[in-house]
């Protein structure tokens, strides 16, 4: 065995400790964006698509539903209910896995009917799904109970997935495991990674993280956040520190180790941005690859600034982790005509 898939072995030996289904298409495609790398005149740019993981039209929540609904499983469940945003990629990836393990799924949304159905929320109800409407968390924490004790009382199994403790580690394990497929993809081309981008918000990034310290290779690991909610740079260090312990990896991870952006949120988480606009225009004029306005869209405008800023040399291997979102170009319309 080669010193490459020695540690890669032992490091998924380490995630298989933790119960898992088989929900996600994987591994995804690596592919190389030639037409947008000759435009921006730039280093060889890859794209992980991790859009293409199969469900419900895919993203990047699904490798992480794997773990977490493995978790709710031993609970026996046989309705999923989840309070999450109105227009939520998570709530869409949820309903398509529940759909597929024969469980019914009730989300309890944050926001307001609105009068026309689009995005995500049209893909829900496509779904199948049961869809409440909350006013705010507060109303949301006591929907997800009530809704509970009603299918509970019904003489059915409720599961509310906001209190599965496995969220964050999920979602940070499932981008270590993407980060052995990046590295091993870019191995059989005789390349490795100079720099990874991502939309983080921090729980994917802390597994990112966690690969650049366990494995032999120097890369950057670029995360561009779509939100000022947070700080993400303690976030994703208390999250990677978390996975360590849960999955016995023996590193730790310091707040100084993250490097994340956050000149590129715009106004604000939801609201798209006109660096993050031309992005998604450039990937799908250059490559067909469609991002979306909220998160890929401003991770992709931090790539785009950097490149241009000259950071990377020619022949750098720069690879842009597309974590899905597609859904909301439709409820963003107006913005591609
Ligand atoms: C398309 C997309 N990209 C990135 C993220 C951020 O992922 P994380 O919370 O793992 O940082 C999200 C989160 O919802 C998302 O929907």
């Amino acid at each position: 065995m080669s010193g490459l898939s020695e540690i890669h072995a032992r490091i998924r030996q380490s995630i298989a400790t933790l119960p898992r289904l088989d929900i996600a298409l994987k591994k995804t495609p690596l592919e190389e964006a030639r037409n947008l790398s000759r435009v921006l005149g730039g280093p060889r740019i890859f794209v992980k698509r991790d859009d293409l993981t199969g469900v419900a039209l895919g993203g990047n929540k699904l490798r992480n539903l794997e773990f977490r609904l493995a978790h709710a499983m031993k609970d026996e469940p046989d309705t999923v209910i989840v309070g999450l945003d109105l227009q939520s990629n998570s709530a869409r990836q949820t309903v398509g896995a529940c759909n597929k393990l024969g469980l019914r799924t009730i989300l309890v949304l944050e926001g307001r009917r609105p009068d026309t159905i689009q995005g995500n929320l049209l893909v829900d109800y496509l779904l199948g799904a049961e869809v409440h409407f909350a006013a705010d968390v507060t109303q949301q924490r006591a929907m997800l109970d009530r809704l509970a004790a009603d299918v509970r009382a019904g003489g059915g199994r409720p599961h509310i997935l906001n209190d599965n403790p496995m969220f964050d580690i999920a979602s940070a394990v499932a981008y270590l495991e993407v980060t052995l497929e990046i590295v091993e993809q870019l191995d059989e081309l005789g390349r490795a990674p100079a720099c990874l981008y991502m939309s983080s918000s921090g729980k994917g990034q802390a597994g990112m993280i966690l690969a650049q310290k366990l494995l032999d290779l120097r890369f950057a690991m670029h995360g561009v956040t779509a939100t000022d909610e947070f700080h993400i740079p303690s976030r994703t260090a208390t999250i990677a520190n978390e996975t360590s312990a849960a999955i016995g990896l023996g590193v730790t991870v310091d707040e100084k180790d993250v490097v994340n952006f956050d000149d590129f949120v715009g106004e604000g988480y939801g609201i798209p941005s006109e660096a993050g606009n031309e992005a998604v225009r450039l990937f799908a004029r250059t490559e067909g690859i469609i991002l979306d306005p909220i998160y890929t869209g401003k991770a992709a405008a931090g790539l785009v600034a950097h490149v241009r800023e000259g950071r990377f040399a020619n022949d750098d291997v720069v690879v842009f982790v597309h974590t899905g979102g597609t859904p909301a170009i439709f409820t963003w319309n107006e913005l591609w005509l």
